[in-house]
């Protein structure tokens, strides 16, 4: 079977247009966020960009405006202990090098992904890179926990600052094949990308109001899986919901599309760590 853009429509209940995002403001602990601003000059069909803050139900965004509410801060305090603790045969831990603790890497979040000698390198990467070369100790699987909670933790660092990705020089050619991703329709319902969170955001989407797919709360807490969410594990999610065969994690297809998505929210604030339903 293969369904017309618009059969997939019906198919998926896209429902309309329901109510758009709504308008309230993010504080945390009193700190402003900016989750609406211009859209980065690059992006040609959307003028205004919006946190996926917006598109969630008051009961949600609750979640996310308090951190002793925020569920993902448990995992937070574990990256704490990780970022302490020994392990592999060289006999360190993170804490060991980086003896200022994860505050060193204050605006890290906001750059990434960044190329780094020719290479297209993601959060998870450089964090593994250290676990083998400079503690010789085994690397985190992509979506584990650990990992996701050390993503957790290093994003934190940057709250509340823009997010600022470069998509010239060196990136150039790997945006391009992230912005290519983007607009490449998948699966049977023949959906890409900009068609759910670009032409229809706003939308209920079955049960969901759709956002523009932002990925400034990654990792973000799931309330329905109860655990940190990585932005590979949601770009996979995304693409089986169009009934296709999907990438995966840590592939140059997802680290492509991850910069491209990241550059889309530049300008919006980080929320790191995001509540999500
Ligand atoms: C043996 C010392 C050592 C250990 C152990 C170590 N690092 Fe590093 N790390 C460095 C040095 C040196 C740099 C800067 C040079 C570089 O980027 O490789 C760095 C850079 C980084 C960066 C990138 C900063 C940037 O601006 O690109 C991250 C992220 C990082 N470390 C995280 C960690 C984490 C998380 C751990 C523990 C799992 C860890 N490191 C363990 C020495 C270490
Ligand atoms: C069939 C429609 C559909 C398609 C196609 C789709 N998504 Fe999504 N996406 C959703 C829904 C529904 C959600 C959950 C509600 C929301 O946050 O928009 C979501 C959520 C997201 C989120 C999380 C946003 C947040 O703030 O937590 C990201 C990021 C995302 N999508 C990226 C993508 C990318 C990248 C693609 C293309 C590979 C894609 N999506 C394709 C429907 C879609």
């Amino acid at each position: 079977m293969n369904l017309k853009p618009w059969m997939a429509a019906a198919v998926i209940g896209l429902a309309g247009s329901a109510f758009a995002q709504d308008d309230s403001t993010l504080s945390i602990d009193g700190e402003e966020f900016v989750t609406e601003t211009e859209a980065p000059a690059h992006l040609e069909n959307v003028s205004t960009i919006y946190s996926g803050w917006r598109f969630r139900t008051p009961e949600t965004q609750a979640l996310q405006v308090d951190d002793f509410d925020n569920p993902a801060m448990i995992f937070v305090d574990q990256a704490l202990d990780l970022f302490q603790q020994v392990d592999g045969t060289e006999g360190k831990s993170c804490a060991s090098c980086h003896t200022d603790g994860p505050e060193e890497f204050a605006g890290l979040h906001a750059k990434m992904p960044k190329v780094v000698d020719g290479k297209l390198m993601v959060m998870e990467e450089l964090i593994n890179t250290h676990r083998q070369d400079a503690m010789g100790a085994e690397p985190w699987k992509w979506s584990g926990a650990d990992m996701q909670a050390m993503v957790a933790l290093i994003g934190l660092q940057s709250r509340g600052m823009p997010m600022n990705v470069a998509i010239d020089g060196d990136a150039a050619p790997f945006w391009e094949k992230g912005k290519e991703i983007y607009y490449t329709r998948y699966g049977q319902l023949e959906l890409s990308c900009s068609n759910c969170h670009e032409d229809n955001y706003g939308n209920m989407i079955r049960a969901d109001h759709l956002s523009q797919g932002m990925i400034n709360g990654f990792p973000t807490y799931r309330l329905k899986q109860a655990k940190l969410i990585s932005r590979h594990n949601r770009f996979r999610g995304c693409i089986r919901d169009t009934r296709a065969e999907t990438f995966a994690e840590g592939s140059d297809e997802f680290k492509a599309l991850e910069l491209y998505v990241a550059s889309r929210a530049n300008g919006l604030d980080i929320e790191t760590p995001a509540v999500r339903q």
